[in-house]
């Protein structure tokens, strides 16, 4: 089967051939990075508008990459699901016109549980249950896996997702849009030293299957560019707010390295804690931009050593947003017996 998977839920416009699943031919991947660089963060109506740009060509590319023609499709995946309005329409649109005309089904795909298919692409089932982990800009939520399909919550953040986290102390570093890659880059430098801050591993209460990344986020902020002055007593002078030290760039390395440990070492913690309520866990399926992190990766590796559990991680390719893992996904839940039609509409939420 032969499936076309469209993705535009946030600032990437991808498209992508994928044969029975698992088999890539082509995976088209049009950023926006400089777009939105001097915002700081994606702005919704200038994502909307450059989807609507790359949309046509990106889906040329995808089909005459995978060398076939429009008439070998037997079927249109598409990320409706969640993601900025205006994003997902235009992607969701191209899907319906595309299966109307050539006269074939569609199938509606929720990204994040795409980003847990992600690492399935090019290799064989694994075995289940699994245990699993999406990092991304918008998610960090574990799940239960009882297959492919069969996906339930355990546990997500309750504000920040660990990819925003990454991107605020990027740009609190001034380190540009998205800051994912840049402090990856930096915390690898020779002489970072990821202890030389002592940042917060948020363990929120006993047994929570939750995350929290705010409050790393600020000790940061605070870290980099000064604490508040302390308020000042009744009837005192107020008192001068602590010396701010120069953000040099051994300071800016140490930052990075430092608050990149905390980060993951919350996802380990959390890990450790979900694993027990998965009985007999064979694998552990990650995924999500932040699955691309070095650090990410190789605690991952070891946290799945440690248990026994064989690892699924996404090419790197695959772990930024992307329509391959649309497709792949879409091909299961056709055969699964999911159908879906002309209404089918963009939902800002995940169903995962
Ligand atoms: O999955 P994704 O492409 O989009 C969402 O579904 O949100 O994830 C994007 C996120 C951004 O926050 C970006 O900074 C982060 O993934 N990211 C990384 C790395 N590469 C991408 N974060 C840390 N280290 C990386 N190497
Ligand atoms: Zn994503």
């Amino acid at each position: 089967m032969i499936v076309l998977g469209i993705e535009s839920s946030c600032d990437e416009t991808a498209a992508s051939v994928v044969v029975d699943g698992r088999e890539v031919l082509s995976s088209i991947v049009a950023s926006q990075y400089d777009l939105h660089e001097e915002f700081g963060g994606v702005v919704p109506e200038i994502a909307s508008r450059a989807h609507e740009q790359h949309m046509l060509p990106v889906l040329r590319d995808a089909i005459a990459q995978a060398g076939i023609g429009q008439g070998d499709i037997d079927l249109i995946a598409i990320g409706h699901r969640p993601g900025l309005i205006g994003s997902l329409l235009v992607g969701l649109s191209a899907a319906k016109a595309l299966a109307w005309s050539l006269g074939v089904p569609l199938v509606g795909v929720d990204h994040v549980h795409a980003h847990l298919y992600a690492g399935m692409l090019g290799r064989d089932e694994p075995e289940y249950p699994a245990l699993g982990l999406v990092v991304s800009g918008g998610h960090t939520s574990m799940y239960s896996m009882r297959d492919a399909l069969q996906v339930q919550r355990l546990g997500s953040t309750i504000d920040d997702a660990i990819g925003e986290a990454f991107d605020k102390v990027g740009a609190i570093l001034g380190l540009g849009h998205p800051g994912g890659p840049a402090i990856d880059r930096l915390a690898q430098e020779d002489g970072a030293d990821d202890r030389a801050f002592d940042f917060p591993v948020s363990r929120l209460k006993k047994g929570s299957l939750d995350f929290s990344y705010s409050g790393l986020k600020t000790a940061v902020l605070y870290e980099a560019k000064g604490r508040p002055a302390p308020p000042a007593l009744p009837g005192r002078d107020p008192l001068p707010a602590p010396e701010v030290l120069p953000l040099t760039h051994e300071r800016m390395r140490d930052i990075a390295a430092s608050f990149q440990r905390a980060a993951v070492r919350a996802l380990v913690l959390k890990l450790g804690r979900a694993i027990e309520r998965v009985e007999g866990c064979r694998t552990l399926i990650v995924g999500g931009g932040v699955s691309a992190n070095t650090l990410v990766r190789s605690e991952m590796a070891g946290f799945a050593s440690e248990h026994h559990l064989e690892l699924i991680i996404p090419r790197l390719g695959y772990c930024v947003d992307n329509a391959a893992m649309i497709a792949g996904l879409g091909a299961r839940l056709y055969q699964n017996g999911q159908r879906d039609d002309l209404t089918l509409s963009a939902i800002p939420t995940t169903a995962c």
